[in-house]
């Protein structure tokens, strides 16, 4: 069964996670610090990223481009053009909403409208709905039967309807504005003149780094096509609504790769259909179930005009199936539309066909944020285990996959007090640490430090005890998953954890 949001944001506030930015200014919409183990978690993340996209592939090469860049790169991209999402105001509580968010219906009871109900796009704004229609129907007295309800989004609203739909905010009809473009760059000036010439923006997205760099990784790398230029950094997005914790929040950092492909028609489709099944196997390898990840096909009018195909890799979150992953054939659109505005060729001179063109391009696109929610949500359990004294225990743990864990093993020293465990427990902690993140708890019973590593992921816990230091210098290793144990020789653990976690 799925957590709640609310079990997932608790549990990373509790244990150091994730924390609300700002949070003793009252915090800050939209903005998310990772704290000690959120660090550990998102570093581990980026790094298997790095190492399947970029080390273990032969034609991929890394970049780290900077966030501001030159503003005509997001006139060239069509950013400052469209990068838009529709907006509505409610012009009495002064909450905002992106129109595509904010659901509407007609309430019909045989066949006449009686009025109409609005609500925010949620997992249960059918249900939602359909209470306050049986509602209106109740307090208007009307007889009949109501039909059902068919909610549309309001960029979809007649501009006679925009009078009659009530805000969810106040309820009364009238009081929201017609939805209004929103450009959802975040602005800054760049120099010391507070004029119009210093104007510049945070990235939106890693992409266009990648493409303003493609001639000097073609003229600097030795790279033949295919080939791709793979970039984690920094995203900023003035998102009108931030929600749903990190799935979309304003400040996030994304994982890209361009992949540049020669421009023949049957090329795109079969490198499109390997990107997919790539990243899929890829959240496969870092513990993501196949079973929670879905294809999301665009449909040709969805696309926009370059586009010639995009999937989204979905993922089940706690408030239901979302974009994690999106995959895109941009055609030559990006380097054909720097070469206008930069005046530079973008041309490639492919050696095996001894000719020149502007590179196609498939681009995986993914945040590494929504990978830490979709990774939290699969680890996430909660079970029931015998405690100390044998009795039925309710535990949560975070299953998660060794790679991505903060802590990969925990070390205990059995008592606290009793010098010569504490020495020989530090001794193995040490000699651990030279290769992994190893935890260290000398407080509590065993139960407990075990209970306390279960909740934030370490797969493995070893204890030192009297037979280790007096009789068989072996070790207790205890799994997080069963609860199982084993007694192993001290000077072989190194190994015995190498083989489960690296392995
Ligand atoms: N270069 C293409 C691009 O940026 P996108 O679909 O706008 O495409 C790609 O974004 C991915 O970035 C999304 O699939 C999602 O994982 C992540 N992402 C986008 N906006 C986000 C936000 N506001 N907060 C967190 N992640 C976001």
């Amino acid at each position: 069964t799925l957590p709640t949001l609310e079990a997932l944001v608790t549990l990373c506030k509790r244990r150091g996670f994730i924390f609300q930015s700002s949070e003793i200014y009252g915090g800050y919409a939209g903005f998310f610090d990772y704290g000690p183990l959120g660090a550990e978690l998102k570093k581990n993340v980026k790094d298997a990223w790095w190492k399947a996209m970029v080390h273990e592939r032969d034609e991929i090469v890394g970049l780290d481009s900077t966030i501001i860049m030159h503003p005509e790169i997001w006139k060239a991209s069509g950013h400052v053009e469209g990068f838009n999402d529709p907006m509505v105001d409610c012009k009495e509580s002064k909450k905002r909403y992106r129109a595509d968010q904010l659901f509407f219906a007609p309430v019909r009871v045989d066949g006449n409208t009686i009025g109409y109900v609005s609500v925010e796009e949620s997992g249960t704004m059918q249900a939602e709905a359909e209470e306050m229609a049986a509602e209106m129907k109740r307090k208007q007295a009307v007889q009949g039967t109501l039909e059902a309800i068919e909610l549309k989004d309001y960029t979809e609203a007649d501009p006679e309807e925009y009078e009659l739909i009530p805000s969810p905010a106040t309820g009364k009809p009238g009081s929201l504005t017609p939805p209004r473009q929103f450009n959802l760059m975040f602005e800054t000036r760049v120099g010391p003149l507070a004029d119009a010439s210093g104007l510049s923006y945070l990235r939106p997205e890693t992409a266009q780094g990648i493409f303003q760099n493609f001639k000097n990784v073609v003229d600097t790398g030795r790279v033949k096509i295919p080939f791709g230029i793979a970039q984690i950094g920094k995203a900023f997005r003035n998102e009108i609504t931030p929600r749903n914790f990190i799935f979309r929040s304003r400040e996030f950092e994304q994982m890209e790769i361009e992949y540049f492909i020669d421009p023949d028609e049957e090329t795109w489709p079969r490198v499109y259909r390997e990107w997919i099944d790539t990243c899929k196997e890829w959240l496969v390898s870092i513990g993501i179930p196949a079973d929670m990840v879905g294809e999301d096909v665009h449909p040709a009018e969805k696309l926009s005009h370059y586009s010639k195909g995009t999937t989204d890799l979905t993922f089940t979150f706690p408030f239901g199936t979302q974009e994690l992953w999106g995959i895109a054939c941009r055609g030559n659109f990006d380097l054909t539309q720097h070469q206008k505005h930069s005046r530079k060729s973008m041309e490639f001179f492919d050696e095996g066909r001894k000719e020149k063109y502007i590179p196609h391009v498939v681009e995986p696109s993914l945040g590494v944020d929504r990978t830490i929610l979709a990774v939290l949500t699969a680890a996430y359990c909660e079970d029931e285990v015998p405690n100390d004294k044998g009795a039925p225990e309710k535990r949560v743990l975070l299953k998660f996959h060794p790679k991505v864990a903060p802590f990969k093993v925990a070390v205990f020293p059995l008592l606290k007090n009793k010098p010569e465990l504490v020495e020989s427990a530090r001794n193995l902690y040490k000699q651990l640490q030279r290769r992994w993140n190893v935890a260290w708890d000398v407080s509590g019973a065993i139960g407990r430090r075990y209970r306390r590593q279960d909740e934030i992921g370490t797969p493995y816990c070893v204890t030192i005890d009297f037979d280790t230091i007096e009789k068989d210098q072996c070790v207790t290793i205890r799994d997080r998953d069963t609860t199982e144990q084993v007694r192993i020789p001290l000077d072989e653990v190194e190994g015995w954890l190498n083989e489960r976690i690296e392995g």
